[in-house]
C-alpha cells in the first residue's frame, strides 16, 4: 500500500538508472578536467578569469563576477541556455565550481555531477550511497553545498561523514576518509576548501549532541593533517592530541557543569575561509548543544567557542584569535554563516576585514589582523538584543531574553535573522547583498527535559509554538515571517535599498560587474537587480523555489549565469508557513546566456486530496498524539502535520487510513531506504498510533478549511 509520494519516489529512481546509464557510456571524453586547478590557482583566483575556482568565487568568497558582458542594460535578454534534471526533489544548496570548462556541482544525498559547462552535456556522476537512514541524523534536509577541485581532484563531503576524493576526468573515487564517529549524530551538508594542499571540512550535529570540529586532511593521501575543537572535552577528560588542545583551558573557564554529555555543540557546518594576508583560516562556529543554556551550562559562562568566528593558523590549525558575537548562546544562533573577506576604507584609513551576519541579527566588521570587533549593526528587528557594545564586543541582551520568567518570543530565532544562504559583496558598489529574513520563535525552557540518543535534544518545549488551527490566528502568525534581499552598506552599517519577500528562505546571492544582482527565491522565481538600485530588471519562473547561490562564469567569449534550482532545507521541513505547499518537483540545475532559447517547463504537481479517516478516535489520544508528533515528526513533515511539499504531506498520506501499514513505516523502519527512519527506539505502537489520531484529526480540519475556502 503505497502513499502518493511514494508512487513519485520510485518514478524518481526510473530517471535516475537511465541518468547514470547515460552519464557511464559519456564519461570517458573529457580526461583533464580540473587538472590545471593547483595551490598557485587558487591562491591567483579571479572571477575575470571567467572560471569559477572555489566556493565563494576566490579565497576572499565574495561572491562577485568581475564579468560585464552580462549588464543592467543587456540583462532582459538573458535566457536558459542548459538545464539538467535531477534523482531528488530534496532541498539544493550547491554553489557549483567551474574548472577548464567543466561544472562540478553536488545535489541532495551528497551525489556529484559533472557537465560541460558550456553545452550541458552529462560527462559524469559519483553517487556515494548515503545510507538513507542516515537522514535522521540531520537537523535541516539532506542537503550538501558543494565540491572542491584541485590538483585532478574533487572533493565532496557525503552526508554520513565521508570525505572523498573523485578523479576530476573520470569521476572514479581516489580515495574515502571517515571524518567522524558514525555512531553518533554527525552528518556533514558544507563544501571543503582546499587550502595549501589540505582539504578542510567540519561537520553538523548539534541538535542531536555532538562535539564540533573542523579538520584538514592531505589531499593527495586522505591522511588527518590537524584538528581543531571548538568547545573543550569535558571537566577532567584528557587532552585531544589536537591543534585545539593549546586552548582547552581558555575555553574550559567558561563551561560550567559536565557540557560533554550533550557534547557541546559548536559545529563548524559551513564557513571556512582561507585568508591569505595573515596565512590564517577563519570558521565560523555553529550553536550550543542543547540549544537550552541552562541545560547545556548551568545557565552559566560564555562557553567557547560555541557561536563565535575564530581563526586558526593555516598550516598547523591552532588557535590565532576569536570573536563571538553571541556569548552563553540559548536560541540556536549560530554563527557559522558565510563569511565574506574585503579591504574597507574605514575613517580613513584601509583595514582588513571580514564582515559576516550570523542568525542573531547583526552585521558584523571585524578586524582580521586580530579579530577586534570594528562595528556591528542589526539588519533586522532584534527583540532578543538592542544593540552590541563596541567596548566589550558584547550584545545588549534585552529582559528576559533567556525566558527564565517564561516564554520569550524572540526574533530572529533559530532559522536564523540570515541563514547558510551566500551573500554577496561588490568591490564597485561596495554593498553587502544579503538574503535576510524575520522568523519568531517563541522559547521556553522544556521543564521535563531528557536525553534521547540519537533524537533532538535541544532543551525546548517545542508546544509553545503550536500551529494554531484558527485560520485568522494562522494567517496573523504567518504574517509575522518575512523575507528580504538587503543592500547593505558595511562601512556606514546602514541599508541601501531591499527587496521584500512576503516570506523567508530565499536564495543566496551573487554580484556581477554588469551592476547586477542575481538571486532566486522561495516561490521559484530567479531575478536580476540592478546592484547599485535594486531595480528587478528580469526574472525566470523556475517552477520550484531556489534556496542556492547563483554563479557566473565565461566559455568560448560567451557569459553564462548558473544556480541550482531546487526547495528544502531547514525551514520548509520544519514549517506549516511554506505558501500553497505541493509536491515538490525534482531539483534543476539552470544555466542561462544572453540569448538562451533552451525549452522549459515543469508542470506543477498537485496535491492528492486528504485521507479522511473513518476511525474515531479519543481526544485524549488526539492530544497525546500531538506532543509526540511535534517532538517527532514536525522537524521533517512540518509544525501541525501541515505539509510544506518537500516531505510527504502525511494528512494526504495513503497510510494514514491503514493502521497497520502506518506502523510498518513508522515503527518498523519500511521507508528507511529513503531516509524515514523506523522510530522504534523511540515510540511504542501506541505512540504511533496516537500520532495518527492527530494527523488524521488534521486532514479532517484541513478538508473543512478547503471546503469553507470554496476550493
Ligand atoms: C528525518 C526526517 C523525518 C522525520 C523526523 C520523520 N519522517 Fe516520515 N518521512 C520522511 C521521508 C524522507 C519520507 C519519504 C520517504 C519516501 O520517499 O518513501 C517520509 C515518509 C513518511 C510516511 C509515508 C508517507 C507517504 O505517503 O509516502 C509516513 C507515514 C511518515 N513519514 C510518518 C512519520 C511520522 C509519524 C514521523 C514521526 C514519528 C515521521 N514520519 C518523522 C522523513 C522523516
Amino acid at each position: 500500500m503505497h502513499g502518493f509520494m511514494a508512487g513519485q519516489h520510485a518514478f524518481g529512481r526510473l530517471i535516475l538508472a537511465a541518468v547514470l546509464a547515460s552519464g557511464i557510456a559519456a564519461c570517458k571524453k573529457v580526461e583533464n578536467s580540473a587538472s590545471s586547478v593547483t595551490a598557485e590557482s587558487l591562491a591567483n583566483a579571479d572571477t575575470a578569469s571567467g572560471e569559477w575556482l572555489t566556493h565563494g568565487g576566490t579565497y576572499d568568497e565574495q561572491r562577485f563576477a568581475k564579468l560585464e558582458q552580462i549588464t543592467a542594460e543587456n540583462v532582459g535578454d538573458l535566457g536558459l541556455a542548459w538545464s539538467a534534471e535531477f534523482d531528488t526533489n530534496r532541498g539544493q544548496e550547491a554553489t557549483p565550481i567551474v574548472a577548464d570548462g567543466v561544472l562540478y556541482t553536488t545535489t541532495a544525498w551528497s551525489k556529484v555531477f559533472a557537465f560541460d559547462a558550456k553545452t550541458g552535456e552529462q560527462l559524469w556522476s559519483y553517487d556515494p550511497e548515503v545510507p538513507g537512514e542516515t537522514a535522521f541524523k540531520g537537523c535541516c534536509d539532506i542537503v550538501n553545498r558543494g565540491v572542491a577541485v584541485y590538483d585532478g581532484k574533487v572533493f565532496f563531503g557525503a552526508f554520513d561523514g565521508r570525505l572523498i576524493a573523485l578523479d576530476a576526468g573520470s569521476g572514479e573515487e581516489v580515495w574515502s576518509t571517515v571524518t567522524v564517529d558514525q555512531s553518533k549524530p554527525y552528518t556533514i551538508t558544507g563544501a571543503p576548501r582546499v587550502v595549501k594542499g589540505k582539504v578542510l571540512i567540519g561537520n553538523g550535529g548539534a541538535e542531536y549532541g555532538v562535539r564540533g570540529y573542523v579538520s584538514a586532511y592531505d589531499a593527495d593521501s586522505g591522511d588527518l593533517a590537524w584538528r581543531f575543537y571548538t568547545v573543550p572535552p569535558g571537566p577532567g577528560a584528557k587532552a585531544d592530541g589536537a591543534a585545539s588542545d593549546d586552548v582547552i583551558e581558555k575555553m574550559r573557564a567558561t563551561w560550567a557543569g559536565d557540557w560533554s554529555e550533550f557534547g557541546g555543540g559548536g559545529t563548524v557546518w559551513d564557513a571556512i575561509v582561507y585568508d591569505q594576508e595573515y596565512d590564517q583560516v577563519l570558521i565560523g562556529v555553529g550553536n550550543g548543544s542543547p540549544w537550552n543554556h541552562k541545560i547545556r551550562s548551568q545557565g552559566k559562562g560564555d562557553n567557547l567557542f560555541v557561536s563565535s568566528v575564530v581563526a586558526l593558523d593555516a598550516e598547523t590549525g591552532k588557535y590565532k584569535w576569536h570573536y563571538q558575537g553571541t556569548p552563553g548562546e540559548t536560541w540556536d544562533f549560530t554563527q557559522t554563516q558565510p563569511i565574506i573577506l574585503a579591504d574597507l576604507e574605514i575613517e580613513g584609513a584601509q583595514r582588513k576585514v571580514m564582515m559576516q551576519a550570523p542568525k542573531n541579527g547583526f552585521f558584523y566588521v571585524i578586524d582580521r589582523k586580530d579579530g577586534k570587533l570594528i562595528s556591528a549593526r542589526n539588519f533586522v528587528p532584534t527583540t532578543w538584543a538592542t544593540s552590541v557594545d563596541l567596548a566589550t564586543g558584547r550584545p545588549v541582551e534585552a529582559p528576559n531574553a533567556r525566558f527564565e520568567n517564561g516564554p520569550f518570543l524572540a526574533l530572529p530565532s533559530a532559522l536564523g535573522a540570515h541563514n547558510w544562504h551566500p551573500m554577496a559583496y561588490s568591490p564597485k558598489t561596495n554593498l553587502v547583498y544579503l538574503p535576510a529574513q524575520e522568523v519568531p520563535f517563541a522559547y521556553t525552557d522544556d521543564k521535563a527535559f531528557k536525553p534521547r540518543e540519537g533524537g533532538w535534544n535541544i532543551g525546548m518545549d517545542y508546544l509553545a509554538n503550536g500551529v494554531p488551527e484558527d485560520p485568522a490566528q494562522f494567517r496573523a502568525l504567518r504574517a509575522m515571517l518575512k523575507g528580504q534581499l538587503i543592500a547593505w552598506d558595511p562601512v556606514a552599517q546602514k541599508e541601501i535599498w531591499r527587496v521584500q519577500y512576503d516570506g523567508p528562505w530565499n536564495g543566496g546571492v551573487l554580484a556581477t560587474a554588469g551592476n547586477l544582482v542575481f538571486q532566486g527565491n522561495a516561490k521559484g522565481e530567479f531575478a536580476a537587480f540592478s546592484a547599485d538600485k535594486g531595480e528587478k530588471l528580469w526574472s525566470f519562473d523556475a517552477g520550484t523555489g531556489i534556496i542556492a547561490a547563483p554563479i557566473s562564469y565565461t566559455i568560448d567569449g560567451e557569459q553564462y549565469v548558473a544556480v541550482m534550482a531546487g526547495y528544502g532545507g531547514a525551514y520548509p521541513l520544519s514549517s506549516a508557513f511554506v505558501d500553497n505547499p505541493r509536491p515538490m518537483p525534482n531539483g534543476r540545475l539552470l544555466v542561462f546566456k544572453l540569448g538562451g532559447k533552451a525549452p522549459y517547463k515543469i508542470e506543477p504537481i498537485e496535491n492528492a486530496p486528504f485521507n479522511i479517516v473513518e476511525q474515531e478516535f479519543a481526544p485524549a489520544t488526539v492530544q497525546a498524539g500531538m506532543a509526540l508528533y511535534e517532538t517527532n515528526c514536525g522537524v521533517c513533515h512540518s509544525g501541525g502535520a501541515i505539509g510544506s511539499g518537500v516531505l510527504p504531506d502525511l494528512r494526504r498520506s495513503g497510510y494514514l487510513s491503514d493502521a497497520e501499514a502506518w506502523k510498518a513505516v513508522v515503527i518498523d523502519g519500511s521507508l528507511k531506504d529513503n531516509g524515514m527512519v523506523g522510530f522504534a527506539k523511540f515510540l511504542s505502537a501506541q505512540d504511533a498510533e496516537a500520532i495518527r489520531a492527530f494527523v488524521a484529526s488534521k486532514a479532517k480540519l484541513g478538508a473543512e478549511q478547503e471546503k469553507a475556502d470554496g476550493n
